[in-house]
C-alpha cells in the first residue's frame, strides 16, 4: 500500500473559511464534506446499520446478487476507483469477483478512516496493490498512471453519494470523472424516488444517530476551530422537500443566539438554520439524462424489488 505521494489533507484551514463563508450569509449553508471527521465518519457507519436507512443493505443486496455480471463488465486487470470510499466494505463484494485487479485506488476525505480501512483490506487481500488517495473527490485529485493494456479504469461511486450534490453540481462531477474514465466505466449507485415517509424515516431515526451525525459539524467547529455556541442551542432537522426532490438537513437555531467562531459573532434567531445536507433522490430515467448530459452512456441498470434503489453501469467516452 503506497500513500505518501498522494496524500492531500483536509486542511482545517479550509473549514474555517467556510465556515465563516456559510455564517456570514443570510441563507446558511455548508458543504455535508465537513460531517466526515473521525467521529463522523463513524457514525455514518453506525447510520448504515440502521433499521430505517435502507440504501446501505439495498445496494449491498444489489451488488450481491448481480456481482459476477458487474465483474463481467468491469474486465480483466482493471485499475478501480472508488471515490468517497469510506469503510470500504461495499468494494469487497466486486473485489471478490474481479479477474487480477491491476490496483485499486480508493479516495476518500477523512485519513484516518481511510487508512485503517486500508489496512483491513490488505490483510484480507494480501497481493492487491491499493494505493489510497486522502482528499475532495469533488475535486480533480491526481490519480496513479492509468491502467495498463489489456484493463480498462473503472469508478465505483456506491451509497448515492451523488444525491449529496446539487443536479448541476453532480452533471459537473459526472462529466470529470467521464474524463478521467475514458475508455472504461463507472458504476454508480443512486437513490430513488419514493414515499416520503419512508425518506423521513431515513433520516430522522428513532435512536437518534443522524441527529448526532448533523450535530457533530458543530462539535467540529469546537474542537477544531474553538468556535462558542449553547450545547442545547441547535437540534437535528431533516425533511423531504417534495418539488425539489431532495431530502434536506439543517441545524435548527432553538432559540435567539450568538455564535462565535474565531473573534466573529454570529446571530442566529430562534428558527434560523444552517443548512448541512441535501440528499437528492432520482427517477431511473432521470439520472440516467444527466449522465448522459454529462458525457457517459447509459448502461444497464439494476433495482431492488421495492424500487428503492438503483446501480447504473454508465460506459465513459472512448479514450
Ligand atoms: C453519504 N450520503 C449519501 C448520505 C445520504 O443519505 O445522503 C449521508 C447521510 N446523511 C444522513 N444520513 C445519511
Amino acid at each position: 500500500m503506497t500513500l505518501a505521494p498522494l496524500l492531500k489533507a483536509v486542511s482545517t484551514e479550509g473549514f474555517a473559511a467556510d465556515l465563516h463563508h456559510a455564517l456570514a450569509q443570510s441563507q446558511r449553508s455548508i458543504s455535508p464534506k465537513y460531517f466526515y471527521d473521525e467521529q463522523g465518519s463513524a457514525l455514518f457507519e453506525q447510520i448504515c446499520e440502521l433499521p430505517e436507512y435502507y440504501p446501505t443493505r439495498t445496494e449491498l443486496a444489489l451488488l450481491r446478487k448481480h456481482a459476477a455480471e458487474l465483474a463481467n463488465l468491469i474486465g480483466p486487470q482493471a485499475q478501480l476507483i472508488e471515490y468517497g470510499a469510506g469503510a470500504l466494505s461495499k468494494v469487497r463484494l466486486l473485489l471478490a469477483q474481479l479477474e487480477r485487479p491491476q490496483a485499486f485506488v480508493p479516495i476518500d476525505i477523512s485519513g484516518p478512516h481511510l487508512l485503517q480501512a486500508c489496512a483491513a483490506l490488505q490483510a484480507d487481500y494480501p497481493s492487491l496493490n491499493i494505493q489510497p488517495v486522502v482528499g475532495d473527490f469533488s475535486r480533480a485529485v491526481a490519480l496513479p498512471a492509468p491502467a495498463p493494456a489489456g484493463g480498462q479504469r473503472v469508478g465505483f461511486f456506491p451509497g448515492s453519494s451523488i444525491g449529496n450534490f446539487t443536479p448541476p453540481e453532480a452533471q459537473a462531477f459526472l462529466a470529470m470523472t467521464a474524463e478521467q474514465l475514458r475508455g472504461g466505466g463507472l458504476l454508480i449507485g443512486v437513490d430513488l424516488i419514493k414515499d416520503p415517509d419512508l425518506l423521513h424515516a431515513a433520516y430522522n431515526d428513532s435512536q437518534g444517530v443522524t441527529a448526532r451525525f448533523n450535530l457533530n459539524l458543530l462539535e467540529r467547529a469546537r474542537c477544531e476551530l474553538g468556535a462558542q455556541f449553547a450545547a442545547d442551542g441547535f437540534r437535528h432537522s431533516a425533511f423531504y422537500n417534495a418539488p425539489l426532490q431532495r431530502i434536506e438537513m439543517h441545524l435548527l437555531s432553538m432559540r435567539r443566539q450568538v455564535l462565535r467562531l474565531q473573534g466573529l459573532d454570529y446571530v442566529f434567531e430562534a428558527g434560523e438554520t444552517l443548512h448541512t445536507e441535501n440528499s437528492y433522490k432520482y427517477s431511473v430515467a432521470g439520472f440516467q439524462a444527466l449522465a448522459e448530459r454529462a458525457g457517459f452512456r447509459a448502461g444497464p441498470v439494476w433495482t431492488d424489488a421495492h424500487n428503492w434503489f438503483s446501480l447504473h453501469w454508465l460506459q465513459a467516452p472512448a479514450s
